[in-house]
């Protein structure tokens, strides 16, 4: 039998860290590259995984090889899971492209659009494919990963995958292959336009879409997103039980309905919230002009307006500043509506 592959995660903080540790546990060789606090946190504390159905995983600290900021360790490595934030691709990828054999495959787990064609125009001796994340990680501190919904990792068809299948499979981690990831990555971008009004109203995502005026807010992104993608001839992929058309429809009825319907989209952890919230909570820059900013990009390429991202982008520019973070379903809609 053939060796198992090395696989380096670059850009270990919440995907990677539990992208890294199910793969660990599920026996395969991992190095993680990231910060000095999460290599920190992982030594002292090791790695526990929480899921959705209580389930847990732990690895011990010293089943963790953490290196911290130095590209270099890469060499070697036959896969690469790339998931540092869409900011961070650019010099990111830079700094890793000196390292990377030949025939390596990368595969970035980032959301957004244009995270994978940046990686490949940086890293031309590798195979980089672009994948997708459905579910969404919070880091709890202390080593402590929790995987707050459901869903399967999804990946660009590649030969150059075969090797790598088995380890993933090992780890319950089924990596979908997918022929139409482009059409995957705008599915998964309409429902990152969550991700700013969950930033924005303070409250975790569960309580966010269980009040239809939050969802109205989402309906509103959503189409004008379906509206531009339409436009451009665009096609979007069904990640949903309902085609994403349907989706602003759905997320319109009223609570008691919504509830009925779509128990599935609020089979949510109870304490989830989007990246984009521990970003501003963090002071980071988010990943706004990856997500809504994405869609300005096509709206200004088409000549087609698109206000209400452009308000919800505007708003979450001023929360990075300082500004409000808690706006209520009824005031954060009617921002919308009125720049609408
Ligand atoms: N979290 C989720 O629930 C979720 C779900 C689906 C998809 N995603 C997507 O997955 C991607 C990663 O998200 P995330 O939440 O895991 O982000 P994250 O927690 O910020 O993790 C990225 C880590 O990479 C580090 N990093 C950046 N540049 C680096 C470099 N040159 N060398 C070493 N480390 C570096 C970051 O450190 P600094 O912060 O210091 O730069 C951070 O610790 C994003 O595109 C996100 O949209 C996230």
């Amino acid at each position: 039998m053939d060796s198992p592959s090395r696989i380096c995660i670059f850009g270990a903080g919440s995907v990677g860290c539990y992208l890294g540790g199910r793969l660990i546990s599920g026996g395969a060789s991992v190095r993680m590259i990231g910060r000095d606090a999460q290599a920190r946190q992982l030594h002292s504390c090791g790695l526990t995984l929480t899921g959705l159905r209580g389930n847990l995983e732990k690895v011990r600290a010293e089943h963790i090889d953490f290196v911290v900021d130095n590209p270099q360790a890469a060499t070697g490595a036959e896969l690469i899971l790339f998931t540092v934030k869409s900011a961070a691709t650019e010099q990111a990828g830079r700094s890793l492209a000196a390292f990377l054999n030949a025939g390596s495959t990368v595969i970035s787990f980032q959301n957004g659009l244009d995270n994978t064609a940046v990686l490949q125009r940086l890293i031309p001796q590798c195979t980089v494919l672009a994948g997708m994340v459905p579910f969404n990680v919070l880091s709890r501190g202390e080593g402590v990963f929790h995987q707050g919904s459901e869903g399967r990792l999804m990946v660009q068809r590649d030969l150059a995958l075969a090797p790598h299948l088995a380890q993933f499979s090992a780890a319950g981690l089924t990596l979908e292959q997918r022929d139409d990831m482009p059409a995957v990555q705008r599915a998964k971008l309409l429902l990152n336009l969550n991700n700013a009004i969950n930033a924005l109203c303070g409250v975790p995502l569960k309580a966010e879409l269980s009040q239809r005026n939050y969802r109205r807010c989402l309906a509103a992104a959503q189409r004008e997103g379906l509206r531009l993608f339409s436009a451009a001839q665009q096609s979007v992929a069904a990640l949903t039980a309902v085609p994403a058309h349907w989706l602003p429809f759905l997320l319109e009825m009223p609570d008691m309905f919504f509830k009925l319907v779509a128990n599935r989209m609020l089979a949510i952890d109870p304490l989830a919230r989007s990246s984009m919230w521990e970003d501003l909570e963090a002071g980071r820059t988010s990943e706004v002009d990856w997500l809504n900013g994405e869609l300005l990009r096509l709206a200004a390429r088409i000549g087609i307006e698109a206000p209400v991202n452009q308000r919800l982008l505007a708003l979450i520019r001023a929360a990075e500043r300082g500004g409000r973070r808690d706006w209520l379903a009824n005031e954060l809609l009617a921002q919308l509506r009125r720049a609408a």
